[in-house]
């Protein structure tokens, strides 16, 4: 099917906000208008607003001025419309009120797996891939990664000098719920000395050993990065860790809030090599504020694409990066299994640099 007369879009932004999400609201809007003199509304707070029916008219000059500014202007939640018995139906009975031809929804993996299974009720959508975690599957990259990389590693380069002007270890807690892409490349990119990751559980003892030894070579300050989400081998120090981090506070869906690894590890390696030892949390200093330029013209380059995927009726795909392209993927490709560390970056680019 191909729709080449004008649309009406609806467009949303779900999960944690991200760089470039309001880059890729402008994408939308001027494309639509200007290719296809489309009418895009905005709905508020992600899947909430069309659950609650709140939107508002997004027109060029409106969102002309957003290509750099972080954050999203439409707002964002972690609202899951299939939380509620009757959340679905709200959703498709608000979008035929609205004459809502078809929706882009800009999301992680929640909710882009929302759109996916809104297909099944008929909803038209297209996904754009947004986190700063990079664990979406289907896409090389998701936008706003690089916004964070580059953000922790201007932290690390601060921790470094101060980490040797006293002599310290400094753990640098980043965020990364499953994965360790930011922790691998802004450890990468800052010469961290330990970099920890979900993908692997790390021995504690092996840490220490590691840092006692690069100590032992006259080097008194060690940084190491460590994702939020990375949690020590099974054992004593896994259920010490566990204790220390767990939180009750879980959203729809089911995610609990992380963090505190960092402040645990740095204690356990003061304790175990007598160094002292500090933590620095980076979190959401990471999602905040501008995208970077590589992350502008990815949020431009997602948002004129699914434009394009939604003049040429194809619903049910998230617009995706590979091999430098834009392609467009089926949503069910992209969402439910985490696109994991290639760890190859960890053992054969940064662990060299390691001890
Ligand atoms: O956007 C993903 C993420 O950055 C995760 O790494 C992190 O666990 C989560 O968001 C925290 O989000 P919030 O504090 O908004 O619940």
């Amino acid at each position: 099917m191909c729709e080449s007369g004008p649309m009406r879009i609806g467009v949303l932004t779900g999960g944690g906000d991200c760089p470039g999400l309001n880059a890729v609201i402008r994408a939308v809007v001027v494309t639509g208008k200007r290719l296809h003199d489309d009418r895009t509304v905005g709905y508020l707070d992600g899947w909430r607003g069309v659950m609650e029916r709140r939107s508002v008219p997004l027109r060029p000059n409106r969102v002309s001025h957003l290509l750099a500014r972080g954050g999203t202007v439409l707002g964002s939640s972690r609202t899951n419309p299939f939380a509620t018995d009757d959340g679905p139906q709200a959703v498709v009975k608000h979008l035929a009120q609205d004459g809502i031809d078809a929706l882009v929804a800009i999301g992680g993996d929640d909710t882009l797996g929302v759109a996916q299974r809104l297909g099944a009720l008929g909803v038209r959508a297209v996904g754009v891939p947004k986190t700063i975690d990079n664990d979406l599957s289907g896409t090389e990259v998701t936008f706003g990664f690089h916004t964070a990389v580059q953000t922790a590693t201007e932290a690390i380069d601060r921790l470094q000098t101060t980490a040797e002007s006293h002599h310290r270890v400094i753990v640098c807690e980043v965020m990364g719920r499953h994965v360790g892409w930011i922790a691998t490349y802004a450890g990468i990119a800052g010469g961290a000395d330990e970099i920890l990751v979900p993908e692997v559980p790390f021995d504690v003892a092996a840490v220490c050993e590691r840092i006692l030894h690069r100590h032992e070579r006259g080097r008194y300050s060690s940084i190491v990065v460590v994702s939020e989400g990375a949690m020590p081998e099974p054992g004593p120090d896994l259920e010490s860790a566990t204790a220390a981090t767990s939180s009750s506070n879980v959203d729809q869906f089911g995610h609990a809030q992380l963090g505190g690894i960092g402040e645990w590890l740095a204690q356990e390696i003061e304790r175990r090599t007598g160094y002292e030892s500090r933590h620095t949390t980076l979190g959401h200093i990471q999602r905040g504020g501008a995208p970077t330029a590589f992350d502008r013209v990815l949020a431009t380059r997602f948002g004129v694409e699914a434009v394009a995927a939604l003049h040429d009726g194809t619903f049910g795909k998230m617009v995706a990066l590979q091999d430098g392209r834009m392609v467009r993927v089926p949503l069910e490709e992209a969402v439910g299994k985490p696109k994991t560390l290639d760890l190859t970056l960890l053992s054969e680019v940064a662990a060299p640099f390691f001890g």
